[in-house]
């Protein structure tokens, strides 16, 4: 049986859309068995529309508080007994509630090496501060804000005369890859966390 992954998503998709090529292969094991956004209209939602993955759609702003929506969210995912979770571009923090009921089992990935340049302009901080080298990380989700343990990291250089969409696309071409390996590593062997260290395979 392949893992089951609810991905969720807040943009263009291209993250998402890697798995659901990689997840048409069999022996990939792992299959997008819905896809979340906290916001309508975006191209993630229509990639998953045109793979015909079912998709729900959650807006804080029609939750009556933050934590309502984090609990609906958590729900509304855990109908779809996901085995992994993967935020791919989920552009809100996920909460107490998801976490009591998803925890351990959500990975995300974030355009920066981690621990540096946490938050949401993981790209621009790199570029302003100047480092010659970033990339991407994947890792498990827990309660801070791009700290949990890593699952996996790629590098990419920072060009002289790069501006913040060119050193994202770059990072994201090499954060697909890793990705696609790393979700279908964790579902086809398992993986383990051990304090701030993941193992992947039994
Ligand atoms: C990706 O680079 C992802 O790491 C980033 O958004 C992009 C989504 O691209 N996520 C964050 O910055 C989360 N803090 P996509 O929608 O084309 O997959």
């Amino acid at each position: 049986m392949p893992a089951r992954l609810v991905v969720l998503v807040s943009g263009s998709g291209t993250n998402l859309q890697a798995l659901l090529d990689a997840a048409a292969d069999p022996g990939y094991g792992a299959e997008v068995v819905a896809v979340g956004a906290d916001r309508p209209g975006i191209e993630g939602l229509a990639r998953a529309e045109r793979a015909g993955v079912p998709t729900f759609v959650l807006r804080v702003a029609d939750c009556e508080s933050r934590a309502a929506w984090d609990a609906e969210l958590s729900r509304l995912v855990a109908e779809h007994e996901p085995d992994l979770v993967v935020l791919a571009g989920f552009m809100k923090l996920v909460g107490e509630s998801f976490l009591a009921r998803h925890g351990g089992r959500v990975v995300n990935t974030h355009p920066a090496l981690s621990p540096s340049f946490p938050g949401m302009h993981g790209p621009a901080d790199a570029l302003a501060y100047g480092v010659k080298v970033t990339g991407a990380t994947l890792f498990v989700v827990d309660a801070g804000v791009d700290t949990g343990q890593i699952v996996a990291q790629t590098t990419v250089p920072v060009e002289d005369d790069d501006d913040v969409d060119t050193l994202h696309e770059r990072i994201k071409v090499a954060e697909r890859t890793m990705l696609v390996e790393s979700v279908g590593r964790m579902a086809r062997e398992g993986f383990t966390v051990d304090g701030r260290r993941v193992r992947l395979g039994r």
